[in-house]
């Protein structure tokens, strides 16, 4: 079974192919550069971004797999991410995968792109090294969404709880703009709280107490009323407000998995994400008692195409796909479900 996918929900121009368990390409072409200087993702110049860069990349996929050109029988099925995501950057990934599905005359398989950072957990090394065991608490904390899912089984998730306002990721890009720190904020601010010489200031826990809910612009709000406070911080001062606002979003992530984790008698978690990728998160993580997490490694935390070729995969084998399928910016969940 070989599968092409493609990605392009956000500021990640993707298209991978993987081939029985093993990933044969996984070309990935990043616009944080052209990002950069606004600070966040302009949604107009990534779809244009990926426009422009969508041949290439395809091209680039297709001779790492040995593929010479688009023909039938060249792959089995191709698979996209058909939300969420920005509607003009969905709508590029969309087409190029229909066009590349007719080409090879194969079903079109549209997925949920937040399940493709789910499943990410699965791949190590360039192949499927070792499927996720359930049931599971799935926690996804990226730029864009931060949500928690219980999951029974590949295709069934219940959604437990996302965030009311700021994503995990774009509070640390939001904090990091306050510091003056480049985009994307989180590995900046990772670094210097690395470099921290200790705790730093008190920030608050956002626990939202009676929900499996997150929420992370007080949080952010916190930091900006302490820079008020404290303006133009030194270095160390930087490190200190990095680390302590670091150590407020790993609590709260790790306190709200744990919750769930008891209310549902689960003892496995998965996370994926950018957010994934912190060093400190993935060893608070890994220290709790009686439950195992996984992990995506590094480079499948942020968006790729050899999770979303996964997600077909996965569907495939379960007799779950539906031909054609519309790109949708809100998608809501993984649009399948396995009685
Ligand atoms: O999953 P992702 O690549 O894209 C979305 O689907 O949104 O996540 C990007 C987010 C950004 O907000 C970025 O700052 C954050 O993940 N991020 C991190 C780290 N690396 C990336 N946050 C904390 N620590 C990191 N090391
Ligand atoms: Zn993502």
């Amino acid at each position: 079974m070989r599968i092409l996918a493609i990605e392009t929900t956000c500021d990640e121009t993707s298209a991978a192919v993987l081939d029985g368990n093993k990933l044969l390409s996984d070309c990935v072409y990043t616009q944080i550069p052209l990002h950069s200087s606004y600070n966040g993702v302009v949604p107009e110049l990534a779809s244009r971004a990926h426009l422009e860069k969508m041949p290439s990349v395809l091209k680039a996929a297709l001779k790492d797999a040995g593929i010479e050109k688009f023909e039938k029988g060249c792959v089995d099925a191709v698979a996209f991410s058909r939300g969420p995501g920005l509607p003009g950057s969905l709508m590029v990934g969309r087409v190029a995968a229909e066009t590349a599905a007719r080409l090879c005359g194969v079903p079109l398989i549209g997925v949920n792109h937040l399940e493709g950072h789910l499943l990410a957990c699965e791949l190590e090394n360039g192949r499927i090294a070792k499927p996720l065991q359930f049931p599971l608490i799935g926690l996804l904390a990226s730029g864009g969404h931060t949500e928690m899912w219980l999951v029974r089984s590949y295709g069934d998730y219940k959604i437990l709880g996302r965030t009311r306002d700021d994503a995990a990721g774009e509070a640390f890009d939001k904090v990091a703009k306050l510091l003056k720190l480049p985009y994307p904020g989180g590995p900046e601010v990772e670094k210097l709280a690395s470099e921290a010489p200790g705790p730093g200031p008190a920030f608050p826990r956002p626990y939202m107490k009676g929900t499996l809910e997150f929420s992370f612009s007080g949080l952010k709000t916190a930091v900006s009323y302490f820079l008020q406070k404290h303006p133009s911080p030194s270095l160390d001062e930087k490190r200190l407000i990095c680390r302590a606002f670091q150590d407020a979003v790993i609590d709260t992530l790790a306190h709200k998995v744990k919750e769930a984790a008891y209310k549902f008698g689960i003892s496995r978690i998965a996370i994926g994400g950018g957010v994934s990728a912190n060093s400190a998160l993935r060893k608070a993580f890994s220290s709790f008692k009686n439950l195992e997490t996984r992990f995506s490694e590094r480079k499948y935390c942020s968006d790729n195409a050899a999770m979303i070729t996964l997600c077909a995969l996965r569907r495939i084998q379960a007799g779950k796909w539906k031909n054609s399928i519309k790109a949708d910016p809100v998608l809501e969940q993984a649009s399948w479900r396995i009685a």
